[in-house]
């Protein structure tokens, strides 16, 4: 460990003064109707009934065979739930509620344009649906139980279709956020083997059909580089029938859907009966190397943690209507769209754009139109419909019980609007800390019993029991205002079951650090390490600060600084790149990228331009940079490693913190006087940060 790093952590460690928020409660009509209204259900959790208590929650679905045991800690940190049990996921989503529920909405979709017909999918015609694709997978796609599908799906219904067919075969699907470039799904598809691409030909975004299929064909030709093939592209038309994308068509390879469905009308396929082990999906998310890692779920623990929380946390009871508003290529939008909802027989509402198109009035009239009761959405969204449209939720006439804030910290003053405007002062909120990896929350209030704290997620959800800790691994106290690691102490059924391929590497990241005891059997001996930075208050909430790898959250997406910078270095000119997070006002943190250049080649705003285009290509639009420096060395340390959290400091008009040990510490300040005055000269105008933010600015790169 470097001289430099170690002065850092011992800053981390100073006491800050946190500022208190004061609690909200929950309104009577809200703990009258809850799942969750009675404390004895904290003692049901509790660890000394740990694992068994997790049968709670596996009791909410239908199983086949039900399992002899709980937990499996026979090969750490390959934690096994519920083994020797079996259950179909689709089954338990679509079929079990027929008899009861057949000609209710399973699903509402809205599409963007408004005057586009919603869509009203039943249990019934979901079950038709799901049962006609998963034929045509099966016997046109000729794939079995075991085997990846790679979807690139937007916010349709035939997202969800698509998921459910495979769950109902076995098939292990992975469906890559629409919004990702062509590239970012071949690399994928070459992770995951996937002989099968669906997608559709286009989307509406922000009142414009967007060609999609162009995609498809970009990472058809990643994967090729990588040395995989897909065999065949099912193409869904946005509006059937009709193509909308430039693209045309390969012969023998690309095939529309809507056309071949004809030979599938009807047909029922059976479904599996799967291990609750067998793993159900892929979920890519990014870390601290350059390729991303796909979060491999289990069929019997996820389905299980998802319905569980589903039920107490989001309080959903079969004739609510339920609107998450996240993308499904999303955790969140898996969980909390798809699998918790559907499981508990629900009505799960879908849109397909932007929050504010074509106004910002949007959301609350889709809400009154459909009687919305729950909704579920983050902190990016909330602040973007506060900036354009503060009065707008009082125009409208619908009524929240519930809402949830999930994806990023939320500023409490951000907090208090949501709860006083969209929320009208009458639905309790949850703020639900939780990650790609792990399935379902890990941190919320049970929102009849627990009060909120802006700012504060809550407690470890039940079942959990999350601990923080120090760089040496020792406890840091509830109530002793310092900030460390959170950490997970136990496993629990909604865990990955690993990363896709790399054993050594979800080994490395996430248990390495804090494992007592690498012979050890006893879960105890392995807490798992989340990677965010975070403090717990005396009353044991936590405050979660934000990723303390290499990893920057954009409007809730992950980008890691890795991809980011591979992506930059592609342009000619550049030889070196390095990725900060800056404190932004919507999207809560954007990117902006430092370069240094070839020698000999001079600074223009090409270099700009190219990089934009770059990670555009590589990544996707969302990770485009708010800002390009290029600057004429980056500070490094005397083994020759960037210092971000220096960079990361001048973008945010924050303290570098010490700089005496880099080997270059003059560049410091010719970068700051550069990057700031250049902003300011774009309206870029700094404001103080909180100590969270400060914070996370100082732990950034800390991974390193
Ligand atoms: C952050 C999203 C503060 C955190 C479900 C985490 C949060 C990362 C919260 C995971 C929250 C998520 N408060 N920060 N309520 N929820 N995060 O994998 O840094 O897309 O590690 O999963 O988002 O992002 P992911």
């Amino acid at each position: 460990m470097e001289v430099a790093e170690e002065i850092q952590v011992s800053e981390g460690q100073i006491a800050v003064h946190w500022r208190e928020e004061e609690y909200f409660y929950p309104p009577a009509t809200f703990i009258s109707q809850a799942n969750a209204a009675d404390p004895a259900i904290f003692e049901r959790f509790s660890e000394e009934h740990f694992p068994e208590c997790f049968k709670e929650y596996a009791d909410l679905l239908d199983w086949d065979a039900y399992w002899h045991t709980t937990l499996d800690t026979s090969n750490p940190p390959f934690w096994k739930w519920f083994v020797g049990g079996r259950l179909n996921a689709c089954f338990n989503c679509v079929d079990r509620h027929l008899a009861t529920s057949h000609d209710k909405a399973a699903f509402i979709w809205v599409p963007e344009p408004e005057d586009q017909e919603t869509k009203a999918i039943t249990y019934q015609e979901l079950y038709r649906r799901v049962n006609e694709f998963a034929a045509l997978l099966r016997d046109f796609g000729g794939v079995k139980a075991g085997d990846r599908v790679t979807f690139h799906l937007p916010m349709v219904p035939e997202l969800p279709v698509a998921m459910l067919a495979c769950a109902r075969l076995g098939v292990i699907h992975s469906e890559v956020f629409g919004g990702f470039s062509g590239a970012a799904c071949g690399g994928r598809i070459a992770d995951s083997e996937s002989r099968i691409l669906v997608t559709m030909d286009s989307y509406y975004r922000e009142g414009k059909l967007l060609d999609h299929k162009v995609k498809a064909d970009e990472a058809l030709a990643v994967a090729h580089d990588r040395g995989f093939d897909v065999e065949k592209v099912l193409v869904w038309r946005r509006h059937p029938g009709q193509y909308s994308s430039e693209t045309p068509m390969v012969d023998g390879r690309d095939f529309f859907v809507d056309e071949l469905m004809d030979d599938y009308r009807e047909k029922l396929v059976e479904p599996v009966s799967m291990p609750a082990e067998a793993p159900l999906f892929l979920m890519y998310t990014s870390g601290t190397t350059g390729q991303p890692k796909g979060c491999q779920h289990s069929t019997g623990g996820y389905l299980s943690y998802v319905a569980g929380t589903s039920k107490y946390y989001q309080d959903i009871h079969p004739e609510d209507t339920y609107w998450c508003f996240a993308d499904i290529g999303w955790i969140t939008g898996h969980s909390y769209i798809v699998y918790g909802p559907l499981a508990l027989g629900t009505t799960s509402v879908m849109y397909e754009g932007v929050p504010t198109y074509p106004d910002p009035g949007r959301p609350w009239r889709i809400a009154e139109r459909l009687g919305v009761n729950i909704f579920h959405t983050a902190p990016t969204t909330i602040r973007m419909l506060r900036k354009v449209g503060p009065d707008e939720p009082a125009k409208y006439d619908y009524r929240f019980k519930h809402m949830t804030t999930v994806g990023e910290p939320i500023e409490p003053d951000v907090w208090r609007w949501y709860h006083e405007a969209v929320g009208k002062g009458e639905a309790v909120i949850v703020d639900t800390w939780w990650q790609t990896e792990n399935g379902g929350f890990l941190g919320s209030t049970l929102p009849a019993l627990q009060p909120m704290k802006p700012g504060s997620c809550g407690p470890g959800v039940l079942g959990i029991y999350p601990v923080i800790y120090d760089e040496q691994g020792e406890v840091v106290e509830a109530g002793s205002g310092r900030a460390g690691n959170i950490c997970i102490r136990n496993p629990w059924p909604g865990i990955f079951q690993g990363i896709w391929g790399q054993d050594e590497r979800f080994v490395q990241t996430y248990y390495e650090k804090y494992c007592r005891n690498k012979e050890s059997k006893d879960w105890r001996d392995w807490p798992y390490f989340a990677g965010d930075g975070a403090v717990q208050a005396a009353d044991g909430y936590f405050r979660i600060l934000g990723r303390v790898d290499d990893v920057i959250n954009v409007a809730g997406h992950r980008l890691g600084t890795k991809e980011l910078e591979s992506a930059t270095i592609t342009v000619d000119e550049i030889a070196e790149a390095a990725a900060v997070p800056v404190i932004d006002e919507i999207r809560g943190r954007a990117v902006e990228m430092y370069v240094a250049l070839k020698p000999g080649v001079d600074a223009n705003s090409d270099i700009e331009q190219k990089v934009q285009k770059a990670i555009e290509t590589e990544i996707g639009k969302i990770a485009r940079p708010k800002n390009v420096w290029i600057v004429p060395d980056m500070p490094k340390t005397r083994s020759g490693k960037i210092m971000r959290r220096v960079i990361a400091g001048i973008s945010n008009f924050a303290d570098v913190g010490d700089i005496t040990t880099l080997a270059n510490p003059e560049i410091v300040d010719e970068i700051r006087e550069h990057v700031q005055s250049e902003k300011v000269a774009r309206g870029e105008t700094p404001r103080e940060l909180s100590p969270e933010e400060m914070e996370e600015i100082k732990a950034f790169g800390r991974a390193e």
